[in-house]
């Protein structure tokens, strides 16, 4: 069976007046059915982009997407539409995005309930589990200005639960909180996650949530690049260990991380073989009399020639 999300080469362009920016250039992964996972990147890698395509709100351009065996590329707008609604919950980095300032805590968390129809007392039951699971059910009949920021995010949490998602989606859920608060809200959202087998991608710019969930993903210039993935406890260590790995897609490309390309001084080209213990060796090319930054001026095409250079060949003529 396909896992609960495929991803293979994704790419979204966007298109603002006449210029066009790749946001998304080939990403790949693949997410289980109950896994939570933390997306992480620099500013502008693509992390909003790949989630808010992942919640249905923008359609890619390219490439292979599917969540739970929805086609989210091909699907129409009608389509995606309930996709949206029956298939995700969305947090956002501030909460005020999700919630209504003049509702209380329980009015907010029945709201989406009242739209999508539900009864009047399956909803008040629902909201108020949604609020105890998310530690907040002395606070329920609290206004949202009288909470805190930690304590709206949970509100938020619990909103974007109303429609007993599949999937639950976070942007930057952390971003606006102190550290122990941001702590906490890793936390609930690990307990959700446990408790519930909801399958979570939370996308964070912040490598300290590597710390708090399973399985983090990096992606730079808008493909994976590298997957940190916690070992399993080992008996006489208490403390969690991490493995990095680069990624490899489908069709065998990798990034090498920055700081070893770097080091090795590797071109735009690199030699690659077998070792006798079965390792890949990537190794630079060495710099050859004639070649132009790292590239052999033998492999330069007949169409790099200056054009008023006289050329010694003439097709069809003899
Ligand atoms: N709506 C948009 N229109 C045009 N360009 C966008 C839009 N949203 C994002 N971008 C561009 O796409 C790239 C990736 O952005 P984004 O997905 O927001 O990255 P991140 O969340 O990692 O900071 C950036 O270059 C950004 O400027
Ligand atoms: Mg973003």
């Amino acid at each position: 069976m396909d896992p609960f999300i495929v991803c293979e080469n994704l790419v979204k362009i966007y298109k603002v007046a006449d210029l066009e920016v790749l946001a998304l250039q080939g990403l790949d992964l693949q997410i289980e059915k109950g896994e939570l996972v933390g997306i992480v990147g620099t500013s502008g890698s693509g992390k909003s982009t790949f989630l808010n395509v992942l919640g249905g709100l923008i359609q890619p351009s390219a490439g292979k997407i599917r969540v739970d065996g929805q086609d989210l590329l091909k699907a129409t707008p009608g389509q995606l539409d309930s996709y949206r609604r029956e298939k995700v919950g969305f947090i956002w980095q501030q909460p005020a995005r999700n919630l209504l300032a003049y509702l209380t805590a329980q009015e907010n968390v029945e709201l989406p309930m009242t739209i999508s129809g539900m009864g009047l007392r399956e909803k008040q039951t629902y909201a108020g589990e949604l609020l105890a699971a998310v530690g907040l059910w002395d606070h329920r009949r609290h206004k949202l200005a009288q909470l805190s920021g930690g304590q709206q995010q949970r509100v938020a949490i619990a909103v974007a639960l109303a429609n007993k998602p599949a999937l639950l989606l976070g942007d930057e859920p952390t971003g606006e909180l102190d550290s122990a608060t941001a702590d906490e809200i890793l936390a609930l959202f690990e307990r959700l996650n446990s408790e519930y087998g909801l399958t979570t991608v939370i996308v964070t710019h912040d490598q300290q949530v590597a710390r708090a969930v399973g399985r983090v993903i990096t992606i730079r210039d808008g493909r994976t690049s590298s997957e940190t993935v916690r070992r399993r406890e080992v008996a006489d260590s208490p403390a969690a260990s991490f493995d990095e790995f680069v990624v490899v897609d489908n069709v065998g490309r990798l990034q090498i991380p920055p700081d070893l390309r770097n080091k090795t001084e590797l071109g735009d080209r690199a030699i690659v073989s077998l070792t006798e213990e079965g390792h890949l060796l990537i190794k630079a090319v060495a710099e050859r009399a004639g070649s132009v930054n790292g590239r052999h001026a033998d492999s330069a095409m007949p169409d790099t020639a200056p054009p008023n250079r006289k050329r010694p060949w003439h097709f069809g003529k003899k």
